[in-house]
């Protein structure tokens, strides 16, 4: 299969024919993977209701493609190398054929333990070889993963367990994470005493440590495996029937699960892999991102498995054991392409090169930065001192809910340019939009980000929430879907994504929204109200600073401050703790009541001269004292 563009012509080309005739583009594209029946119809869509279906009527199984199908040309070649957390622990490399082997028989142990098609499976696991096992196996069966990053509390796990009414948890004793161990298996018991759906729990041995067993749910993973064989057929999957749920924050309420369906994720997560890193047979391709997010699911395992490649899954840390761990890797399996995101950019930029100069990095041809804006200083130590200024860097823009990367350049193809994005992949039609909603003709422009036209990888609904859907992507404008991000655009059409437009901060790349971190503030018992906004931070891109009023009376000190914090860690996960808690008397009100938080942010971010009007507020007075007491 080579879906690959090899030069600006081919790209011009490929992106007109994309947007002149999208579906004779998409069906060419399809046509080259294995389907065992063909779709009759590529797209229909209706973004007024909104709806949109890809490749209908076609059915396939995504593993048959990631797996089966290199069995023949390519089954010794190796799939996967889990690197461990500990430089001192074996590497395991996992050739095609026995990454299909395992895969079918731990298929077979979720059948044998009640896992049926459509059924929702959480994944709650360290960054090793089973929890690409796990996923893998879930799709073989036409069960939906609902992965959770191994970072989060048990009340973060539990409200997604609930969320999808999942009946089968995967869980690891405890995860290594540099020098810390997560007790996986104690978090999973917490959220469980709160997650009734879950009728079995399967759990892998890595850290070894005590646990306490639940015998009506729980089973040993290896145990489980003595009872199966590896024969698994794959189970037949309409192009749109779930292939995977996936949560991301809102900036209202609960999580959403975004919905990813078989045939379109399939097409488009392989063919932006292909094309954007421009990997060819028998390169070595590293993505450090964690699976429990989108990158890792598309560009970690579906986009280079299907693909043919050979991917690295790495359990650690880029500081552990030292700061050159991540270079250490790069020189040790030679890796070709390495993708990584711009909050690890800059804490490794931090520390002495001589952590870089003590490895051979010239098997680099490709760096690729995704999860936030990039600035210019880390963009140019990651060219210098990692590229050294001969790798194209492709900054990729894309989010949970497109399945893919969006807006990226094509490495050595088009163009790169510090802190832009640049050109959108070729099926992808961007627009900026001004404050009257309408389509900004001219190139040069900055405005608010959408799109105009449906790609394969869109989330097709919030699991469970349609009408949420439909409020938070196409409601903004009529017939665009909104990503809800601002952006501009330069002479030559290239896109620089300037953040976030909503209640959502990016904290190291995690993308958290605001509301579910006040609503867990204002569960303290000593808390009548808080407000949570970024502001930025030379490390994490942006960190949270917290407005917090306090019932009368309350003694206010850093103890309390460290209970919030606390509570923050408990419901969401330490990533969310603020940065900067500072307890205030009131929090600026428009006269409907709303908190102000453009205010917040502007004091947070020290722009105080550009406050603006603040009469109109409900409460002005309180803005002085706020900035007077300023942290
Ligand atoms: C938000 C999506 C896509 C995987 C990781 C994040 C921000 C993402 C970039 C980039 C500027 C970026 C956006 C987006 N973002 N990549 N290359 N340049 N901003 O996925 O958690 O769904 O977050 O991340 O604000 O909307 P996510």
């Amino acid at each position: 299969m080579s879906l690959q563009i090899q030069s600006l012509e081919a790209y011009k080309e490929a992106y007109q024919k994309s947007v002149e005739n999208p579906s004779l583009f998409w069906d060419e594209i399809a046509n080259q993977f294995l389907w065992r029946k063909k779709w009759t119809k590529t797209l229909e869509y209706d973004w007024t209701v909104p709806e949109t279906k890809w490749f209908l009527g076609g059915q396939m199984n995504i593993t048959e493609n990631a797996l089966d199908r290199h069995l023949e040309t390519r089954g010794d070649q190796v799939a996967l190398i889990c690197e461990p957390n500990s430089p001192e622990e074996e590497t395991k490399y996992i050739t095609y054929k026995e990454l299909h082997s395992k895969v079918c028989a731990f298929a077979n142990v979720l059948k044998r333990n009640g896992a049926k098609k459509g059924d929702r499976i959480c994944i709650y696991m360290p960054m090793i070889l089973e929890l690409s096992v796990a996923i893998l196996a879930c799709a073989r069966i036409g069960a939906i993963h609902s992965v959770v990053f191994a970072g989060f509390s048990s009340t973060a796990l539990a409200a997604r367990i609930n969320d999808a009414t999942c009946s089968i948890l995967l869980t690891a004793d405890g995860g290594f994470r540099g020098d810390k161990i997560t007790p996986l298996k104690d978090i999973a018991d917490e959220a469980l005493k709160n997650a009734p759906s879950i009728k079995k729990s399967i759990i892998c041995q890595r850290t070894y440590q005590n646990i306490t067993w639940n015998p009506s749910i729980d089973v040993w993973w290896h145990e489980e495996l003595e009872k199966v064989d590896d024969n698994c057929p794959a189970e037949t999957m309409d192009s749109e029937d779930m292939l995977f749920i996936l949560y991301t924050s809102g900036s209202t309420g609960k999580p959403k699960g975004m919905v990813h369906t078989c045939g379109g994720y399939m097409i488009y997560a392989t063919y932006s892999f292909q094309n954007v890193f421009q990997y060819k047979e028998g390169d070595i391709y590293w993505c450090s991102a964690d699976i429990g997010w989108i990158t890792g699911h598309s560009y970690i395992l579906y986009g280079p498995l299907i693909s043919g490649a050979t991917s690295i899954l790495f359990e650690g840390v880029p500081s552990y054991p030292d700061y050159g761990r991540f270079w250490q890797i790069c020189e040790k399996h030679k890796v070709n392409q390495f993708y990584t995101a711009p909050t690890a950019i800059r804490a490794l930029a931090k520390h002495p090169t001589s952590f870089i100069d003590k490895y051979d990095l010239s098997s680099l041809k490709v760096l690729g930065t995704v999860g936030e804006p990039i600035n210019e200083e880390a963009w140019h130590w990651y060219d210098d001192n990692i590229g050294k200024n001969k790798c194209p860097i492709v900054d990729t823009w894309f989010q949970t809910e497109n399945g893919g990367i969006m807006i990226t350049s094509l490495a050595g193809i088009t163009e790169s340019k510090p802190t832009y994005a640049t050109l959108p992949l070729p099926g992808i039609q961007p627009v900026l939009m001004d404050v009257n909603s309408n389509e900004i003709e001219k190139v040069e422009a900055e405005g608010i980000l959408a799109i105009k036209y449906p790609w394969p990888s869109i989330a097709r609904t919030i699991y469970g929430d349609h009408e949420r859907y439909k409020n938070v992507y196409f409601s903004a404008y009529e017939n665009y879907y909104f990503p809800g991000d601002g952006a501009l655009r330069d002479e030559r059409g290239n896109y620089r994504i300037t953040g976030r437009v909503d209640d959502v901060v990016i904290v190291s790349g995690h993308n958290l929204g605001t509301a579910p971190i006040e609503n867990a503030i204002n569960e303290h018992e000593k808390i009548v109200e808080s407000a949570v906004v970024g502001f930025p931070h030379d490390l994490k891109g942006f960190a949270l600073y917290a407005f917090v009023i306090p019932y009368d009376g309350v003694e206010v000190n850093d103890e309390l401050a460290k209970e919030v914090r606390e509570v923050v860690a408990n419901t969401i996960g330490p990533i969310a703790k603020p940065d900067k808690i500072q307890f205030v008397k009131g929090l600026p009100k428009t006269r409907s009541g709303k908190i102000m938080r453009r205010i917040l942010r502007k004091i947070a971010s020290n722009e105080i001269d550009s406050l603006g009007d603040v009469s109109t507020l409900l409460n002005p007075e309180v803005v002085k004292n706020i900035i007077e007491n300023k942290l």
